[in-house]
């Protein structure tokens, strides 16, 4: 493999995001051959666990969680022997010396200096703590070898985003920071850039002479569920918009990079995110809708409305939907609208990106020939669905001249046998080789708070009055679809 001897440091070890991402991604990663002849996962958190009972933790959830299924036992036995267990109290500088006596002994071990990759899949209040304490133990000195993994959400608003950029860049190079966002590790996502950037006949058409509008929808079915602690201080704007739509928006949007080096890619992202229009209290009335579910029923279920989730106030005016209208302002897109949506306890989950060609120029068939007339669509589908289809019109085999809509379609199932890998497995690869483009940079992050704040805080000091305004099951509030209906679109979904 290409990757260097290996320590990881999980903070939040025995979290949920370790269970179900981190650890099955580590997994099928020594499955399929990229974790390095030397390497070691340390857990760690408060609570007081062996080694054993760790790694027995570890196996169930990889049972459960993996996307290859139940762990073989031999391959399980080979792997298990790397992973360890370690108490601590990361907001105490003590414990970060047990870090550094077994960093030592891996080297000494090993005989080799590895990567030491700090992991912080912790609540955000501990990562100034994290990152200083590693600091203090002077753990994070060899720029080369030590970095740190920052999971979402990285700030609350443009400010506390600003300080912990502030603080980390204080004790490492950006060139040793990860911040996360697992969509930009999505196969479906990743293969944005391919499509554009590999082919020679998307590029002429990629702009406001050809593009009427461009779609991004992140629906999902689910509630809050066990979050409400989280997501109640959070919203869809937080929690989805300011990063992963926004990063999806710039995939569509960006200037063709130079190279495929992580800074080229993400100053083109960053172009974007400046680019775009800087929203006005009368803007975020006209261009901006937020919702919040209520009660309602889903799959023959009843569940509850947002505001009697657990841990939720049952006063909240947190939205758990948004529906935005965007404009770049550059050459490339003048005047075209990029309308975004997400939320939850919608009718479905499915993350989807449309983007609508204008009309031809003038219409040589009779309007009866045309039995279902449409403009040119491309459709990529991130989830569930993996695929991408342009839907062109098309004569209907007959003997008169009657035109619909046929879909040409690349989905992966009918194209690939091989199972893609999930979000955490190429980012994790990329954490230990070295590779920053798939992670978000400081500047990046702090232009997409920049881009969203006016929306926030005009909401905070608008509380909305109609909240829940969309029942669980349904495509979210009213005034989401005269957002877009106005301009005389409609949503697009899949069948
Ligand atoms: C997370 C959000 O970042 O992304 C969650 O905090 C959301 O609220 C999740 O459910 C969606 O991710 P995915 O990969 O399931 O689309």
């Amino acid at each position: 493999t290409k990757t260097d001897p290996t320590i990881f440091i999980i903070f939040g070890g025995t979290g949920d995001l370790n269970s179900r991402k981190i650890a099955p991604a580590l997994y099928n990663l020594f499955l399929d051959g990229w974790m390095p002849k030397q390497f070691s996962i340390i857990g760690t958190g408060r609570t007081k666990l062996t080694d054993e009972q760790f790694r027995e933790n570890l196996h169930n959830d990889i049972n459960q969680f993996s996307r290859s299924g139940k762990a073989d036992d031999k391959k399980w036995a080979d792997f298990v022997k790397n992973i360890y267990y370690q108490v601590s109290d990361a907001t105490d500088a003590e414990t970060y010396k047990e870090f550094g006596k077994r960093i030592d002994k891996h080297n000494a071990e090993w005989k080799t200096k590895a990567n030491v990759l700090f992991y912080l899949a912790v609540a955000p209040n501990f990562f100034p703590i994290i990152a200083s304490n590693i600091s203090k133990a002077k753990l994070a000195e060899d720029k080369k070898r030590v970095r740190i993994i920052i999971e979402k959400p990285f700030g609350h608003d443009l400010e506390t985003a600003k300080e912990l950029n502030q603080l980390l860049s204080s004790i490492f190079d950006e060139c040793q920071i990860y911040r996360i966002d697992h969509y930009l590790g999505k196969e479906t996502v990743q293969n944005i850039m391919a499509f554009r950037f590999a082919n020679s006949i998307m590029e002429p058409l990629w702009n406001r002479n050809y593009i009427e509008h461009v779609q991004i929808s992140v629906t999902e079915q689910l509630g809050v569920e066990e979050r409400g602690d989280y997501y109640d201080g959070s919203g869809a704007m937080r929690d989805m918009i300011q990063n992963h739509l926004l990063q999806l928006l710039c995939h569509i949007a960006m200037e063709p990079p130079v190279s495929f080096s992580a800074d080229e890619v993400r100053d083109r992202k960053v172009d974007v995110l400046k680019a775009m229009r800087r929203f006005t209290p009368e803007d975020v009335r006209n261009s901006a809708v937020r919702g919040q579910y209520g009660s309602g029923w889903m799959k023959g279920k009843e569940v509850p409305g947002y505001r009697e989730e657990p841990k939720v106030n049952p006063e909240s005016n947190t939205e758990t939907f948004a529906a935005i209208k965007f404009f770049v302002d550059n050459w490339r897109w003048q005047g075209v609208p990029f309308y975004l949506r997400t939320g939850k306890r919608m009718h479905q989950s499915s993350s989807v990106i449309t983007i609508q060609f204008k009309d031809v120029p003038h219409l040589i068939f009779p309007t009866e020939a045309a039995e279902s007339w449409q403009q040119n669509r491309l459709i990529i589908s991130i989830q569930p669905e993996m695929s991408i289809r342009l839907q062109v019109q098309a004569k209907r085999p007959g003997i008169d001249m009657v035109l619909n809509v046929v879909d040409m379609v690349f989905d992966y199932k009918g194209t690939y046998t091989n199972q893609a890998p999930e979000a955490y497995e190429t980012l994790i690869l990329d954490t230990m080789m070295g590779d920053q483009t798939l992670f978000m940079r400081g500047d990046q992050v702090e232009a997409a708070w920049d881009l969203v704040m006016p929306i926030l805080s005009t909401w905070q000091n608008k509380k909305s009055l109609n909240f829940p305004n969309y029942s669980a099951d349904s495509w979210g509030p009213e005034a989401a679809e005269a957002l877009i209906a106005r301009d005389g679109f409609n949503w697009f979904t899949l069948p």
